[in-house]
């Protein structure tokens, strides 16, 4: 049973905890889906495919130790996404996407094909120049398609309009369960923009860990509309 095949409802808010404390990464992911976040995003950087670093395996097997029930949505903004699979869905991932960057449309429906034999839903990652028409062939394979709305490796960066044509154009290649996720300068007067032109998955870190925990759900629920 995965939340991007069976929804409870849409479109679905991904509180992205690369904008979190990390210092206390417990309470901040416990409170962002107490505040009706309906999963937490979870930004994997290799510091190759894109110029940060952040998180590995041990982090989503504390998040899994800590919310047994949490749908957690990987990010692997990572150049070999193959190697890191396994670890991170043995370590308790719901999800993973890859990016369509580094890899071939055969190499891409082969990793979808191996990510959903060890028991993740998985998803593919397009960046703002990627064309959705050169990956036309393989989308029937993914569970959800992501379209960056910023360059990937920092949050807090300014959402790019000019991405908005590619999720209408995506969400008409798309069947009704799969999922079409927008990720990168969310706020609430982007996202809008972003359920207009088809999305149904919001990942948003400033945005929510911006904000003071007490605003939190009020952020959330004005996000998902
Ligand atoms: C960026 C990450 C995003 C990021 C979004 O590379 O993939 O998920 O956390 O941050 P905001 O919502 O602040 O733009
Ligand atoms: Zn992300």
């Amino acid at each position: 049973m995965s939340l991007f095949r069976d929804p409870p409802h849409l479109p679905l808010v991904a509180p992205s905890i690369l904008s979190a404390d990390f210092m206390r990464m417990g309470d901040e992911a416990r409170s962002a889906l107490a505040a009706g976040g309906d999963l937490l995003h979870v930004d994997v950087m290799d510091g190759h495919f894109v110029p940060n670093l952040t998180m590995g395996p041990d982090m989503v097997k504390g998040l899994r130790r800590l919310l047994p029930d949490a749908f957690l949505d990987i990010h692997l903004m990572i150049e070999k996404p193959d190697q890191f699979a396994k670890p991170f869905i043995d370590a308790g991932a719901s999800h993973l996407t890859f990016h369509a960057e580094v890899v071939t449309p055969e190499q891409a429906r082969a990793l979808a094909d191996h990510i959903r034999d060890l028991g993740a839903s998985v998803g593919l990652a397009l960046n703002p120049p990627t064309l959705a028409k050169d990956w036309s062939g393989v989308l029937p394979h993914f569970d959800l398609i992501l379209v960056m709305s910023i360059f990937p490796g920092f949050s807090g960066q300014k959402f790019m309009p000019e991405v908005l044509p590619k999720v209408s154009e995506l969400r008409g290649m798309l069947r009704h369960d799969q999922r079409l996720e927008m990720d990168g300068g969310l706020t609430l007067e982007t996202a809008p923009w972003c359920r207009a032109a088809g999305c149904d998955v919001l990942a948003a870190a400033s945005a929510i860990f911006g904000a003071p925990t007490t605003k939190r759900a009020d952020i959330i629920g004005l996000l998902r509309g």
